[in-house]
């Protein structure tokens, strides 16, 4: 099987990074890591991937034009379908942004459209929403704006802090990306006017509602069983 090469863009910790890695180690998953690109030495997800056989390139963000310059020579010696940005955190040159149109794709710690930018478990937790989750996205040059490929939700408990909401949100964030990296590599996904059309998709027959007296169940869209998360 051809597997879909991807190049995973990373600044920081590399959770994220971890999960599609382990996503990638099983031969029947139709996706491979083919390079990883840190704009930060000290990124502990730089570390994570040196330590494996994945190359690793480290092209630090002296501006944006240099390191768009710089990321596309990698992306193309690697023969990159996919990028996905996994905790990278800086803006990329538009003109990147736009050849990667519909082939980048971002991961987000909220529901969007709510809550873009860098403080959105915060956020979340100051409108004192009773759900949040993740988003997975194709990118655009506006900051986590782009058509949506998967959201996943979690509930928000009256006794959250911002550390407490961001390991939740994290925890499903490492099982939509490469759910939504799959749906990817299985062509089942298609942007018509800026919305993206998944084939073969079963949404979920479940709902919640925020406070109830019972366990909330939670269910990832696209394509996830449900399963039960703890109250
Ligand atoms: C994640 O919360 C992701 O949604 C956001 O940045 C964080 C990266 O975490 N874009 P990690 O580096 O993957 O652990």
């Amino acid at each position: 099987m051809e597997r879909l090469k991807v190049a995973v863009l990373i600044s920081g910790r590399g959770s994220n990074l971890r999960a599609l890695m382990k996503a990638c180690a099983d031969p029947e998953y139709p996706a491979e890591i083919v390079v990883v690109i840190s704009n930060r030495r000290e990124a502990l997800g730089f570390a994570r991937a040196t330590r494996s056989r994945t190359p690793c390139k480290l092209v630090p963000h002296l501006d944006r034009w240099l390191f768009a310059t710089e990321a596309a020579k990698i992306l193309q010696e690697y023969k990159t379908d996919l990028v996905a940005l996994a905790g990278f955190m800086r803006i990329l040159d538009s003109a990147f942004v736009e050849k990667w149109r519909d082939r980048m794709l971002n991961i987000h710690p909220s529901l969007l459209p709510a809550f873009p930018g860098l403080h959105a478990q915060r956020d979340a937790l100051a409108a004192g929403v009773r759900f949040s989750g993740c988003t997975v996205h194709f990118v655009r040059p506006e900051v986590d704006s782009g058509p949506i490929v998967a959201q996943g939700i979690v509930p928000v408990h009256p006794n959250d802090d911002e550390r407490r909401l961001s390991d939740r949100i994290l925890q499903l964030e490492h099982e939509l990306y490469p759910e939504a990296i799959r749906l990817f590599a299985e062509g089942r996904l298609r942007v018509v006017d800026e919305k993206v059309e998944v084939a073969d998709w079963k949404p979920p027959a479940v709902s919640a509602i925020n406070p109830e007296g019972r366990t909330v169940i939670s269910r990832i869209s696209p394509d996830v069983p449900a399963r039960k998360v703890a109250n």
